[in-house]
């Protein structure tokens, strides 16, 4: 009974990973499942397909650990965020897809709320802003939009949740209808002050309290698994949004540290701790975790195109076959040309928050090749965690000169870590276990079954594979960033 089994449910694939009492990382699987986009700006996923990847990921990792049921003291899940589900409460099924936090088809609400005054009470409350990136538009729509629910709703056959709460729902046989407090921290509809549901904005926003779970501690019990699923029940104990994981991953428990994990985007979060910051720079305020009913706050900053970039390159642009050719690509860039590539293809994020605006590139020549076309894609990413960086400085005098923890795929760029550690002036650690979302899912379930470390043991053994200090010359630093704010400044524009 020593080992841990972490769920990973993410925006494109399901995976499941086997962690040892110490934390190590056994095995994994993983799933993909299939994207819709029923129309422009809409993206939405099966709800059946969420359930059953996860459901063969963790079938097949403990099949490749060789274990047996009874090995495994505690689940921990983690998720994609704000993700919205709604589903009846006697069979299970769900009303409609998925809306995915991606979606935008709720900015005309959002637009129409701003309208009407309502921004500084919603971001008082919930550490939010009014973007369709959040789960309360996406439920509003789908009340408003498929017959019949809204009454049911209001009758209290409905049940709404986040992935976390459909998967624990499906996981336990529809015993349990519940969230973590990070989780509910993302749905614009929890009050972060007093850590409950804000009956203001359920109002406000016309959703019935009757559709919402039960929020508990990130450490937590959860319930057990049906015993048919895998063999014989098991708890499940740990519960964070796939950032915060990823936060508690990196061991970023005390007030100042900061991580950020470059994915399909990039999520920076800065711990800190018991106050909680209301941003002047547009970044979020929100919840890092909650254990034993004391909530630690972080500011954090939402890019939504980091990975996808190279993505772009190897899909949409097809100059690269793989990821990795990018570095020497980007090592061959000619150093006299000046390409910017502003990402902003769904939008731009945190700080600017435009949902309607469209990417671009500036500095183009008859010489500008593949090359100096990727070295801009990894240098956008950089520049657009300095604009977090800087936002964060100017909200929070303890963001001072903070380490930045980085994990995820594009870390294995060490061109792209030194990169980012010119472009910020600070010193970047990249974390030996790269799955750190993975990882703090498990820490926080090993833990509460008492398998794992404390919180002080755990941190004691995170480790930095290797450190990015800063060797830009200043001048040049600042020279460069202000050529990219320029470019974001004149893409707002067109
Ligand atoms: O807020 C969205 C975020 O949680 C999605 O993360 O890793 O599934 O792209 P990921």
């Amino acid at each position: 009974m020593s080992h841990i089994l972490a769920i990973d449910q993410g925006t494109t694939s399901s995976r499941a990973m086997i962690f040892d009492a110490s934390l190590r990382p056994l095995a994994s699987a993983s799933q993909e499942f299939p994207q819709h986009f029923p129309a422009s700006g809409w993206v939405e996923h099966d709800p059946a397909d969420l359930w059953t990847t996860v459901a063969g990921s963790c079938r097949a990792v403990i099949e490749r650990a060789g274990l047996r049921t009874g090995d495994i003291a505690a689940i921990g899940i983690t998720n994609q965020r704000e993700t919205t589900l709604i589903w009846d409460r006697k069979t299970g099924k769900p009303v409609h897809n998925a809306i995915v936090w991606q979606d935008r088809r709720t900015a005309e609400t959002c637009a129409q709320l701003r309208k009407a005054g309502h921004e500084a009470t919603i971001s008082q409350t919930t550490g939010l802003l009014l973007d369709p990136y959040f789960s309360a538009t996406k439920i509003r729509w789908i009340l408003d939009n498929v017959e019949g629910t809204r009454a049911r709703a209001e009758a209290g056959e409905l049940a709404f949740g986040t992935v976390d709460t459909w998967l624990i729902w499906n996981l336990t046989g529809g015993a349990v209808h519940a969230t973590d407090a990070t989780n509910a921290a993302r749905t614009m509809l929890f009050d972060i002050r007093s850590g409950e549901w804000s009956d203001e904005i359920c109002t406000l926003l016309d959703i019935p309290r009757a559709l919402l779970p039960e929020v508990r501690d990130c450490a937590a019990d959860f319930g057990r698994t049906r015993a048919d699923l895998f063999g014989a029940e098991i708890p499940i104990l740990g519960v964070a949004g796939d950032q915060q994981a990823a936060t508690i991953g990196q061991a970023c428990f005390k007030p100042g540290m900061m991580k950020s994990t470059y994915g399909t985007g990039c999520f920076a979060l800065l711990n800190t701790g018991a106050e909680m910051v209301q941003s002047e720079n547009r970044l979020l305020t929100t919840l890092a975790y909650q254990l034993n009913g004391q909530r630690t706050y972080a500011l954090e900053g939402s890019i939504f195109i980091a990975g996808a970039v190279v993505q772009w390159l190897r899909d949409g642009l097809k100059i690269i076959r793989e990821a990795k050719e990018t570095q020497p690509l980007a090592e061959a860039a000619d150093p006299a040309q000046d390409v910017v590539i502003v990402p902003a293809f769904t939008g731009l994020g945190a700080p600017y928050w435009r949902p309607e605006t469209r990417g671009a590139i500036f500095g183009l020549t008859r010489n500008t090749g593949p090359a100096e076309f990727a070295r801009a894609a990894l240098e956008s990413v950089g520049y657009q965690t300095r604009d977090l960086l800087e936002a964060m400085r100017a909200d929070w005098t303890g963001a001072g000169d903070s380490v930045l923890r980085v994990d995820g795929g594009m870390c294995a760029s060490d061109w792209t870590m030194q990169f980012l550690a010119d472009v910020l002036g600070a010193p970047v650690d990249r974390a030996e276990v790269q799955e750190t979302t993975a990882l703090g899912a498990a820490w926080l379930a090993g833990m509460f079954a008492g398998v794992c470390p404390d919180m002080e043991g755990f941190a004691g053994s995170w480790r930095c594979d290797r450190r990015f200090e800063p060797v830009m010359d200043a001048q040049e630093r600042e020279a460069r960033y202000s050529r990219w704010q320029s470019a974001v400044a004149a893409t707002m524009q067109v």
